[in-house]
């Protein structure tokens, strides 16, 4: 079959060849953006007097048609036209004819591919950000259950200091906050048009730029032809959002694969989150947080795949650009999808408050506590420190905790220690106690449940 661009060749490629060049089978993803962008320029064709009115009529039923037809799935891509904006033209001249030939006036597929992908982000971060939101509302909601629900903080893995369930979910929901604002200013980025640029010096035809851009709902065009058609920071902005976004939700699915272990038992994921096992009847596993954790791998491979694809490009197009698309779409499908799955995980999820207060009450979670105590009765904090990790020791070889020592015992350690000193060690009041700004203490968490309420209400009504 002959090629659009077939006029300067002698030769044909053999097939294996065209299948090697061919991007059709991943980016007939952008048929929609494809057309929607055609239906812009096609119309800005007509306003600046490049085609005739009549012409641009025809062309637009012909791309409505074909609009109509991919919605009902009835449009099939051959690799023979090698991407999904050639397959395009050719069906389009076979509904309107010749004049079909026209619509690629002032066009190349350097800015229209480019277009294409500014558009398909558009959508796909618009969607995200509800998204994102929806998930940090389940964060919020658990969280504002879990205010006095006690767990074991930690730090490199060990027992550290107990903190309010609330605190650690609100943690996420912190990180969640800053994807998001990262998304909304990745927008910025990717609501700039490059059509126009055509193939990479502009164009001799007298073009509308702000024209197209106005139909196709675009803030701005590309200044710089060159760089419309040359730039993906957009794709990469949003590949390492992305990134940073599944790492979050990794190391949420981390926490959550560990908490559901025997060892831990702090919660449990509903059936619909978990599978079983082919050969173990007992088995319950997390597989949905795994694969989030699993998946991480291909978001942060999308992100340096591009990254490498750019580093040695010169300026302008290079058909090395075609790569930038398969990890874009899976990056944007998994991203999607995981917040799904990460929202009804947690929204779902049983909490076991008394399992997660036990594991706080036989440690030595509450030795800070001591240390305070000492220091807020004027030993200096690095002598109480000496003081109660000696302390610490001397239990562990006798198999008891901070408070079953008795009180003559810490009177013989420390004279200022008074019987109040048990109250002060159990880890309710150790979370109790943090008022701090921003710490774990119940008036903190139950400022920021509160915070992020009035935050996600304020974000929902003006949207
Ligand atoms: N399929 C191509 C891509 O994805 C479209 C642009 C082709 N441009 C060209 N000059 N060969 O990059």
């Amino acid at each position: 079959m002959a090629k659009l661009w077939g006029g300067r060749f002698d030769g044909q490629n053999e097939s294996w060849i065209d299948a090697f060049g061919a991007s059709i089978s991943f980016d007939q993803k952008m048929a929609a953006q494809d057309i929607k962008g055609s239906l812009a320029h096609v119309s800005m064709l007509a306003h600046t007097g490049i085609i005739t009115a009549a012409e641009a009529d025809k062309i637009s039923a012909g791309l409505n048609s074909l609009q109509e037809k991919l919605a009902q799935g009835n449009l099939e891509f051959t690799i023979e036209n090698e991407d999904i904006h050639m397959n395009l033209e050719t069906y389009l001249a076979a509904e309107v004819g010749p004049v079909a030939g026209k619509l690629h006036t002032a066009r190349s597929r350097n800015d229209q591919v480019a277009t294409d992908m500014h558009l398909y982000l558009k959508d796909t971060v618009s969607q995200l950000i509800p998204k994102i939101q929806h998930f940090r509302d389940v964060l919020v909601e658990k969280a504002s259950e879990n205010v006095h629900t006690i767990m074991p903080g930690y730090t490199h893995m060990q027992h550290a200091q107990p903190l309010s369930f609330a605190h650690h979910l609100l943690a996420y929901y912190e990180m969640l906050t800053r994807d998001q604002t990262r998304f909304i200013e990745n927008l910025q980025r990717i609501d700039v048009m490059p059509l126009g640029s055509a193939a990479l010096a502009g164009t001799t035809f007298p073009i509308d730029r702000f024209f197209t851009a106005e139909k196709l709902g675009f803030s701005q065009v590309y200044n710089n032809s060159l760089d419309a058609v040359s730039d993906r920071d957009f794709i990469l902005e949003f590949l390492s959002n992305s990134a940073i976004l599944m790492m979050h939700l990794s190391r949420f699915c981390e926490e959550l694969i560990l908490w559901c272990s025997h060892e831990f038992q702090f919660v449990e994921l509903t059936d619909s989150f978990s599978t079983g096992s082919s050969i173990m009847p007992q088995k319950k596993n997390p597989d949905m947080a795994e694969l989030i954790r699993g998946k991480t791998g291909r978001v942060y491979g999308n992100l340096f795949g591009l990254l490498t694809v750019m580093k040695g490009l010169p300026l302008a197009y290079n058909k090395d650009f075609q790569e930038d698309k398969e990890g874009m779409f899976d990056t944007a499908e998994t991203i999607l999808t995981s917040l799904d799955i990460m929202a009804g995980m947690i929204d779902t999820m049983k909490v076991n408050k008394e399992q997660m207060a036990k594991a706080t009450e036989s440690d030595f979670s509450n030795a800070t506590e001591l240390a305070d105590y000492l220091a807020s009765h004027g030993v200096p904090f690095r002598e109480a420190h000496e003081i109660v990790g000696k302390l610490v020791l001397s239990c562990l070889k006798r198999g008891i905790y901070l408070q079953d020592v008795s009180l003559s015992e810490y009177q013989q350690i420390q004279d200022v220690i008074g019987p109040d000193i048990y109250e002060k060690l159990s880890s309710y009041n150790a979370v109790k106690n943090r008022h701090s700004y921003g710490g774990t203490g119940f008036s903190q968490v139950e400022k920021q449940v509160k915070a992020a309420q009035v935050q996600l209400q304020k974000e929902k009504e003006t949207q």
